[in-house]
């Protein structure tokens, strides 16, 4: 069976006073059943381990560089993730490849980077609304899964997120269907390229907007092992939440 994971992307929101939310949380949660991630921003990994030390909560990176080192100004390798306390790393983030544009060739190097320091890659993909509307939405997850995951990959070092780039933060989810249809082929397109035993180990999530009110929902959906949060993984009540659902 694949262990329910809660994965809770902080973005570029908080300061050493947002770890009194770390430290809420693993208050209401000491013992989870299920995996709880927090990936805060990098300023605060450390100290983000350090205060979920001995807890259910691990802590990971929202991005690495594909190299060991070197002169990259202002990148962080994935060993300095590992150095910092983090077990994952985000990878593919669709903000990522907005904003600074990244391609699936680069997310697969950066993925491989983070499996060879012994990281966990959470590679994320998803369609536009335009792809989405164009029906165009299974091609453009098929081929960011052929690009972006590495050949070492495994049910242990990968996880593949399901964010929808329309559904992010803007109140927006597929419906349940539309949902699992995804979840579906994206299990089948493990299962096809890496085998049966791996393909069914990897665990996918759904990110974009998932609540404390929406995420039951989304959980009895097949194929859906967790959730990718961002603004509900800022408050430890709403987190908690999405966690109760699992
Ligand atoms: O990484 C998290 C996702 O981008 C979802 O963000 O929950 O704020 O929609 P959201």
């Amino acid at each position: 069976m694949r262990q329910k994971l809660a994965a809770g992307n902080w973005k570029m929101n908080g300061t050493g006073a947002e770890l009194t939310e770390l430290k809420a949380l693993s208050q209401i949660h000491p013992a989870a059943s299920v995996d709880i991630l927090i990936f805060p921003p990098a300023t605060l990994l450390s100290r983000a381990s350090i205060a979920v030390q001995g807890t259910a909560i691990s802590v990971g990176g929202q991005n690495c560089h594909a190299a060991k080192s070197g002169a990259h100004t202002g990148d962080i390798s994935a060993d300095m993730l590992v150095d910092a306390g983090a077990t994952s790393v985000i990878l593919g983030h669709s903000e990522r490849r907005v904003d600074h544009g990244e391609h699936d060739e680069d997310v697969r190097a950066k993925a491989r980077a983070a499996m060879d320091a012994g990281l966990k890659a959470i590679i994320c993909v998803g369609e536009s609304l335009e792809q989405r509307e164009a029906a165009n939405t299974l091609d453009i997850i098929g081929g960011q899964m052929s690009g972006s995951i590495p050949d070492q990959s495994t049910g242990e070092n990968l996880i593949v997120a399901y964010e929808p780039i329309w559904a992010i933060g803007t109140g927006k989810v597929p419906t349940l269907e539309e949902i699992g249809e995804v979840h579906d082929f994206m299990r089948a397109r493990l299962e096809r390229r890496f085998g049966e035993g791996v393909g069914r180990s990897v665990r996918l999530l759904y990110g974009g907007s998932v609540k404390p009110d929406n995420a039951a929902d989304i959980f009895s959906v097949s194929n859906v092992d967790g959730a990718l949060v961002g603004g509900a993984s800022l408050k430890a009540s709403d987190f908690s939440g999405i966690i109760q659902a699992l």
